[in-house]
């Protein structure tokens, strides 16, 4: 099922159109700094004062003049050791985290731009809503249905409405029904989120990001906590709404055999740089290796 054919008619098409019709994330030449990372100092995620952003500019960046794109129906997998720079990575692009340089677009939209600026508003909404997001844990509400659960990814497109009566229009639950079925859960659509398996519960919270009618998805280790069969089955799933749905598929993973078998490209991320961005046909497993020697402390 094309789920983008499926999107609902008030998701608004991005104010500016794609620059071109295949690159949907662009990142160019991204800097991080964590203010945290000078001894003692700022805990905060990044400096909000000059003070704190002078001791941010001593500390070493988390990510240090990063540039990578993904393309409309592309599954691109970054891996790296722990603390390269991979969750920076995809909380920058979210907007979790502010670059001190560079430049991030989402569909065509630029995100941060050299100025520093970000969008505000409903600019800001619609650009959340083109990103879903996948992390390690699928952070269901337990009580809820697994098809309230599914519907909370549309409530983006109705803060007035929702916030106002505590409603939804009806086809919102009919796209929410059309996710469900996307990850092949339909028959569950009515369960308490609470008592799925963990599979289950990581396809229910994809299922959710699909219901944003997003244009890319970014996952954060979603298979860390699931069993092998499970594990399988949602990386199939990521490939699937890459490759059919055309969305573009940003994924961290820690494990190389999964990046080799389902990625279009593989990042490699090492102490905060790009080591390489290659087809797993032209990488070496030396390569992959590579990346968790000595690892950053
Ligand atoms: N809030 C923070 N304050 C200060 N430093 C941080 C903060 N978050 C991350 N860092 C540092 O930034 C670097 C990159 O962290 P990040 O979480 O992006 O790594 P990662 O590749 O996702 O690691 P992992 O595989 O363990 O998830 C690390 O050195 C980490 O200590
Ligand atoms: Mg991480």
């Amino acid at each position: 099922m094309n789920l983008l054919a499926a999107r609902p008619r008030s998701a608004a098409p991005p104010s500016q159109p794609a620059a071109a019709e295949t690159a949907l994330i662009e990142v160019a030449a991204i800097t991080v700094r964590y203010p945290g990372r000078y001894p003692g100092r700022y805990p905060g995620r990044y400096p909000r004062s000059a003070r704190a952003a002078a001791h941010a500019a001593l500390a070493a960046p988390a990510l240090d003049n990063v540039s990578l794109s993904v393309d409309a129906g592309e599954m691109v997998v970054v891996l790296g050791a722990n603390g390269s720079g991979k969750s920076t990575l995809l909380r920058s692009i979210a907007f979790m985290l502010r670059p001190v340089s560079g430049r991030i677009a989402v569909g065509g939209r630029t995100l941060i731009g050299p100025s520093g600026t970000a969008l505000s508003g409903r600019a800001l909404a619609e650009a959340r809503m083109a990103l879903g997001m996948v992390f390690q844990q699928a952070n269901l509400v337990k009580r809820r249905s697994v098809l309230a659960n599914v519907l909370t990814g549309t409530l983006g497109r109705h803060r007035n409405l929702t916030s106002a009566l505590g409603i939804l229009p009806r086809r919102e639950r009919a796209h929410a029904a059309a996710c469900l079925a996307e990850v092949g859960l339909s028959t569950l659509a009515a369960q308490r989120a609470g008592t799925l398996s963990g599979g289950q519960a990581q396809r229910v919270s994809i299922a959710r990001a699909l219901a944003q009618s997003p244009r890319a998805l970014l996952a954060d280790e979603p298979v860390a906590s699931l069993d092998p069969d499970a594990a399988e089955e949602v990386m199939r799933l990521l490939r699937r709404v890459s490759h059919d749905d055309g969305l573009a598929v940003l994924c961290v993973l820690h494990q190389p055999d999964f990046a080799l078998r389902y990625a279009d490209r593989i990042v490699g991320l090492r102490a905060g740089k790009i080591a390489f961005s290659e087809r797993p046909a032209a990488l070496h497993r030396a390569d992959i290796a590579a990346l968790y020697e000595s690892p950053r402390t």
